[in-house]
């Protein structure tokens, strides 16, 4: 009786929710598709490297709004069983099944085959395990590297100063600079596809990144000062080895937009004068041409992001000579340029406005006043 209950209710949830039902092979449904799957698999045990990786492709009938990893699900349960890969709540939440598709970094759980082919014009699906990581097992990776940039950035409030006997208060404002790293699920998106790890295996890279701007921003932490120093550290690959290729933006499933808050990082460093890196020199050098002359000069940009630095001199040098043999040399004095002086009143107002939102970096014994019980 139970068992025929269970049946019954099982039918009416796949009537309800039409992206589990799988049509059978060759049914005639407008809104199906056969879609090829393309799986790198991956076995370690394999005693040459070259053995360890192959690819098996799998032909699914698919419908209209299924997942990818209802998909993998079905090969998994019906045609190959050691097919290995992380899933967990299917719902775009626990952040276990990211990997390539189409070789971008996806949640299995919100994407859409059907959306894939349309994109690609191509129903040929190429699916293989997250970058930037070492592979375990075909779609499963040792996130260890990842886990370690976010433990590297201290990702917990640090407080020096005095507790209050209940809570903390913090103002609407204040926690709402919180809400978009707040949202991070930790699927590792956007470590998969940065392009400075392709070549710096050092990087923290940007989900740490921008769970280290959440703890700058936390009114409650006292460590603001220190924190940025660290990140702006030459040899700690912190915010400067960014290279602003929009990847993580593009590919994170919360919006967390971790390359905006690299650069937040940045600002907040520049306007404490922790300026450490040619990376930051140069973005002085480069903001204070505007703002004195309302144009860059080329001529000392070079020179000002190297700074005292006779190593960076001489390794500027060919560089120099190769621009003046091409002809390629600015002229040392710059002849009157038109409209400089509208550039450098936009400038200042640009700036006056970017000091309203400078960080508030307090000391630790300012914080007494955020006791409630004093209050
Ligand atoms: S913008 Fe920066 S952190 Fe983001 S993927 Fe590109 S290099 Fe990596
Ligand atoms: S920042 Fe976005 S892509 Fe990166 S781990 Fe968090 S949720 Fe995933
Ligand atoms: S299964 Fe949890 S995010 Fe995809």
């Amino acid at each position: 009786m139970k068992d025929k209950k269970q049946e019954e209710h099982k039918k009416e949830k796949h009537k309800a929710n039409p992206k589990y039902i799988f049509s059978k092979p060759g049914a005639k449904d407008a809104k199906t598709k056969r879609i090829k799957f393309k799986i790198q698999r991956f076995d370690a045990a394999k005693d040459k490297k070259e053995d360890a990786v192959r690819y098996d492709t799998f032909e699914l009938e698919v419908k209209e709004g299924t997942t990818l990893l209802d998909c993998l699900d079905l090969i998994k349960w019906r045609h190959d069983g050691s097919l290995t890969y992380r899933r967990n709540c299917k719902n775009s939440i626990c952040g276990s099944c990211s990997m390539k598709v189409n070789k971008r970094t996806k949640l299995a759980c919100e994407t859409q085959v059907h959306k894939i082919t349309e994109t690609f014009c191509s129903d040929e699906i190429l699916i293989e395990p997250m970058g930037n990581m070492v592979p375990v097992k075909d779609l499963v990776v040792d996130m260890g590297n990842f886990w370690g940039a976010l433990h590297a950035v201290k990702p917990w409030i640090i407080h020096d100063g005095n507790f209050p006997e209940k809570e903390f208060t913090m103002k609407k404002e204040e926690a709402k600079k919180l809400d978009a790293v707040a949202s991070c699920i930790m699927c590792g998106a956007c470590y998969s596809d940065c392009n400075t790890l392709d070549v710096e295996k050092r990087f923290l890279g940007p989900a740490a990144l921008a769970h280290a701007l959440r703890y700058v921003d936390d009114p409650r932490d006292t460590r603001k000062k220190e924190r940025l120093r660290s990140l702006n550290k030459p040899g700690n690959h912190g915010v400067w080895d960014c290279t602003h290729c929009f990847a993580c933006i593009q590919v994170c499933p919360m919006k967390v937009a971790p390359m905006e808050q690299i650069l937040k990082i940045r600002k907040y460093a520049q306007q404490s004068g922790i300026i450490y890196t040619s990376g930051a020199r140069h973005h002085k050098a480069f903001s204070d041409g505007v703002k004195h002359a309302g144009w860059i000069n080329e001529v000392t940009l070079p020179i000002k992001s190297v700074g005292l630095n006779i190593v960076g001199f001489f390794q500027l040098a060919p560089v120099g000579m190769r621009m003046y043999f091409k002809g390629k040399m600015p002229d040392i004095w710059h002849k009157p340029i038109v409209g400089a002086e509208e550039i450098k009143k936009i400038y200042l107002e640009l700036e006056k406005k970017e000091m309203s939102n400078k960080l508030d970096i307090k000391e630790p014994e300012l914080f007494e006043h955020r006791n409630p019980n004093k209050e």
